[in-house]
């Protein structure tokens, strides 16, 4: 896959376009999402300043690395509770312009509380970094799974695609963009559903709003087109995510990114002979490059995904339950069990912590 790219948040005032004219969900699911958003509301209004330090955990392995920073495995000494930690070197934040999406992920990581979204559960700043202590979910990144399968069937597919779907109809309703849809970022929980991670391009945006951002495989074109977008390039991810679950490779890929932007922008996809019709009907639906026509965009919203015909057979409110039985459940055996991550080289340098604190005033709110 392609390395991420980011631009600067814009900060010119511009957000205030008209908000998109979805059509009311259900009642009962609206009912819920109000009271979701006040929930969220009274979170967003009242950060939480500092809730540990480093000196608390253990650090045990790293699980992963990233352009600024990286997630380790780590115990809580006193409760001995797994978690995973992402560190975030703030010298490298700054020098990346990277410092409004990092403050954007700590205020709407602490707001949130979905059962398909990763747990923010401890943060805390330091001389050289910030922390993010989220609970550690075992079962590794999708990404392992489906290059180890190749693809995933149908059925496996569609069970994954119904919880990224309520996802983000919760995000959508609390006026939050992903931005970063890909396998990389679901993990695989004991259980073996979901669990997103990585709210790092993630944003809080009522109408449009412009920063190029995401990973070239999953942008959508009007990012690409370098238009005014919304949430609707969420659902175009979903498209490409479909697609790259059952195909086992994305709908555009190439060498280099501009020769995907092409081939995104182009309004032509290939679907692999194997896919059903229902499947190619959706994702002709999602990877609509016309925003008046793609799904999830329109004035019904989230349901004209919800009742398409490749997903009758889901009862969303036993996938929200998590009471529908999981394709694939991981074979952990103890709540740290880390095998389903990759080694990585750990990095001794990541914990000299610096004795001054140049970099301290870009993150006062964090
Ligand atoms: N929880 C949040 N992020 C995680 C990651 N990258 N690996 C495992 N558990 C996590």
């Amino acid at each position: 896959m392609s390395e991420e790219i980011s631009e600067t948040e814009e900060t010119s005032d511009h957000h205030n376009a008209a908000a998109s004219a979805g059509s009311l969900p259900f009642s009962e699911v609206r009912e819920w999402l109000e009271k979701a958003k006040e929930e969220f509301e009274e979170k967003w209004r009242n950060p939480q300043p500092c809730t540990a330090t480093l000196d608390d955990f253990d650090r045990l392995k790293t699980l992963g690395t990233g352009s600024f920073g990286r997630v380790m495995l780590v115990q809580h000494k006193s409760t001995k509770e797994y978690y995973a930690m992402k560190i975030l070197d703030k010298q490298k934040v700054v020098k990346l312009k990277q410092v409004e999406h990092t403050l954007n992920e700590k205020k709407i990581l602490h707001a949130i509380n979905f059962p398909f979204l990763v747990t923010l559960k401890y943060h805390f700043k330091d001389n050289s970094n910030l922390y993010m202590v989220l609970e550690y979910i075992p079962g590794g990144e999708m990404f392992s799974h489906l290059r180890k399968t190749g693809r995933f069937s149908e059925p496996h597919s569609r069970f994954y695609a119904a919880q990224i779907v309520l996802v983000f109809e919760y995000l959508h309703y609390l006026d939050l963009i992903y931005r970063d849809l890909k396998p990389e970022n679901l993990l695989i929980d004991s259980q073996g559903y979901i669990k997103v991670t990585d709210f790092g391009f993630a944003k809080r945006v009522k109408g449009r709003t412009w920063t190029l951002c995401g990973t070239p495989e999953y942008l959508a074109p009007e990012i690409i087109l370098s238009k005014g977008y919304n949430k609707a390039v969420d659902w175009w991810a979903l498209g490409v995510l479909v697609f790259e679950m059952a195909a086992g490779y994305p709908p555009f890929f190439a060498d280099q990114p501009i020769q995907i932007y092409e081939k995104i922008v182009s309004g032509k996809v290939r679907f692999p002979s194997h896919f059903s019709n229902d499947l190619k009907d959706l994702l002709r639906n999602l990877l609509q490059v016309d925003l008046t026509k793609r799904y999830g965009n329109l004035k019904n919203g989230v349901n004209d995904i919800k009742s398409h015909k490749w997903f009758s057979t889901t009862d969303w409110i036993a996938i929200f339950q998590k009471k529908d039985q999981a394709p694939l459940r991981p074979n952990v055996r103890h709540a740290g069990d880390s095998r389903y991550f990759e080694p990585v080289p750990d990095d001794e340098e990541t914990f000299n912590i610096s004795v001054d604190d140049p970099f301290g005033k870009y993150f006062e709110e964090f």
